[in-house]
């Protein structure tokens, strides 16, 4: 057996060599959002790349060496040295969530060279539905050896992950732990609110949003919280244009209040989405791309700290259009050759404005990745052109899709009739993997539904239905809840009933079934009223 080669590229000799960067325990000194911070994250998680490197290349070897095998000496020893590193204050923990990779809460960003690589763990660890696995100073050369061998020597199609975990016990497998895969919903509310880790403490009390219990409080906090983000924008432009000191803190809040909202509510706060206000002082586009990129995120997995920082970056995503003269922004007909080269330019003119605020120091990179790549398109179809090879962040990526999902739902972005949510979601599928990134599409699809928040929909009892929610049940997801807008005549109802179309009656049949989508546009409909 020994004399099989090892049918594979060879791991880089830079990659395999781990690099101790800080002094033990040094991470718990550094506080949150200083520039140490910032460096210790950035080497965590290049140390984390080289852990998901090391274990997919021990794995690999696994399956053709026996564990005692010199060649799994050098994954094994890099490994038990990463390890060593970096779970001195607490357990390592690597993560997967929604096909993302995780070491703790950070989000383990890949470039091309690694995707391969980390595509690799990840398949591995869907196929035996492996959420995480936890690594702690106890773990030695023989746990890892062992750790790997029964991974491929049980069949995954055979045994389930708690069968590994029996195994991983009875074979004395020391400092390693799996977790169990979790279907990521909303997160429950865990009590401690965002605004907290700003040290913020008077935040969330002040605007009454706090120990909201009932829907109805909530709906109306959620509403004074889309309010309050959207004054924000306001002010901010309004200092961006005029050249003033900005303040990021009342729109911190604001954000850090929604989302506390939002994990309890999605789908209150969702539904404010379709608040189609006409008048342009409450920058509804702004606000929305901002609720709807947080909830993509959530869905991704961010922790509530990093919802916050996404939340305020997508917030000032267009940023770049105050540089753009208002008589062209508003211009009734179409635009001419110079105007668009102007728009073209407003990813940029952001990352510029945002830089030379007043009142900020360290532009934060998401904010500058955020206006910069919210055009560019996953396949760079976009703008800005880059002469340069070009990674498209993550939230780079949420932006585009939740930028599209609103500028083509609503009206006045572009100042045409806004599109049916479905239809939207149509259209953006077709361009799935071109212009957007596919797994964050199908997750996407998930937070508004199939067929979308705020979609209208005629039953078969030819009542017109407004959309509230999607489905809790994936394989229900064309059976949204919804509430009854207008009886079969066609005249109005107010206070119309909730029905949820996933009911069955005694027989076991759905009770009620959408027979068609109607398009918002057919009728003068502004569907929010029925969220707020
Ligand atoms: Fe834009
Ligand atoms: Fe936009």
């Amino acid at each position: 057996m020994n004399d099989i080669k090892i049918n594979e590229t060879p791991v880089a000799e830079e990659q395999a060599q781990p690099i101790l960067t800080h002094e033990r325990s040094l991470s718990r000194k550094i506080a949150h959002g200083s520039e140490a911070r910032d460096i210790l994250d950035q080497q965590m998680a290049i140390l984390g790349i080289q852990l998901v490197t090391q274990l997919n290349v021990l794995i690999k070897t696994s399956r053709i060496y026996e564990r005692t095998n010199s060649a799994l000496d050098k994954p094994v020893d890099t490994m038990l040295t990463l390890i060593k590193t970096m779970a001195q204050d607490q357990p390592l923990r690597l993560r997967l969530q929604n096909d993302f990779l995780f070491l703790g809460d950070s989000h383990l960003k890949v470039n091309a060279q690694q995707m391969a690589v980390a595509t690799s763990i990840i398949d591995v660890l869907n196929v035996w539905k492996i959420g995480g696995i936890t690594f702690s100073l106890a773990v030695e050369s023989k746990d890892l050896r062992e750790f790997a061998a029964l991974f491929v020597s049980l069949d995954p199609a055979k045994n389930t992950i708690e069968d590994l975990q029996k195994e991983i016990i009875s074979r004395n497998v020391a400092g390693i732990g799996l977790e169990d895969q979790r279907e990521l919903q909303i997160r429950p509310g865990t009590g401690a609110t965002a605004s907290s880790q700003f040290g913020d403490t008077n935040s969330a009390g002040s605007d009454g949003v706090k120990n909201v219990d009932s829907k109805g409080q909530r709906k109306i906090a959620a509403k004074n919280g889309y309010v309050k983000v959207g004054e924000s924008v306001g002010s901010l432009t309004k200092a961006a244009r005029e050249g003033g000191t900005v303040s990021f803190k009342q729109a911190k809040r604001a954000i850090q209040n929604i989302i506390d909202i939002m994990q309890d509510d999605e789908a209150t706060v969702l539904g404010l989405t379709t608040l189609r206000c006409h008048d342009e002082y409450t920058h509804n586009h702004s606000v929305n791309v901002s609720l709807l990129s947080i909830a993509l995120a959530n869905r991704v997995g961010y922790p509530k700290v990093e919802l916050a920082d996404l939340g305020l970056a997508a917030l000032f995503h267009d940023m770049g259009k105050s540089t753009i003269p208002l008589e062209v922004l508003n211009k009734p007909g179409e635009f001419t050759d110079d105007d668009w080269m102007l728009m073209r330019n407003h990813p940029t003119e952001g990352v510029l404005i945002l830089s030379r605020m007043r009142g900020i120091t360290n532009l934060p990179g998401r904010m500058a990745a955020a206006s910069f790549e919210h055009h560019m398109n996953q396949d760079f179809s976009g703008y800005p052109k880059l002469a340069v090879p070009w990674t498209l962040s993550l939230t780079g990526r949420i932006l585009t899709i939740a930028d599209c999902y609103d500028a083509m739902t609503s009206s006045r972005v572009y100042r045409r009739e806004p599109m049916s949510p479905s239809k939207v979601l149509n259209m953006m599928f077709s361009k799935s993997g071109k212009a957007f990134d596919p797994v964050l599409l199908k997750l996407f699809v998930n937070c508004v539904g199939i067929i979308p928040i705020g979609s209208l929909v005629m039953l078969e009892t030819n009542e017109l239905a407004v959309v509230l929610k999607p489905a809790a049940d994936k394989a229900n997801a064309e059976r949204p809840l919804v509430r009854v807008i207008a009886d079969p005549q066609g005249d109005s109802v107010e206070h119309g009933r909730e029905v949820d179309l996933t009911e069955k009656d005694e027989t076991g049949e759905f009770r009620h079934h959408i027979i068609r989508l109607v398009d918002n546009t057919e009728y003068k409909f502004d569907t929010s009223r029925y969220f707020t």
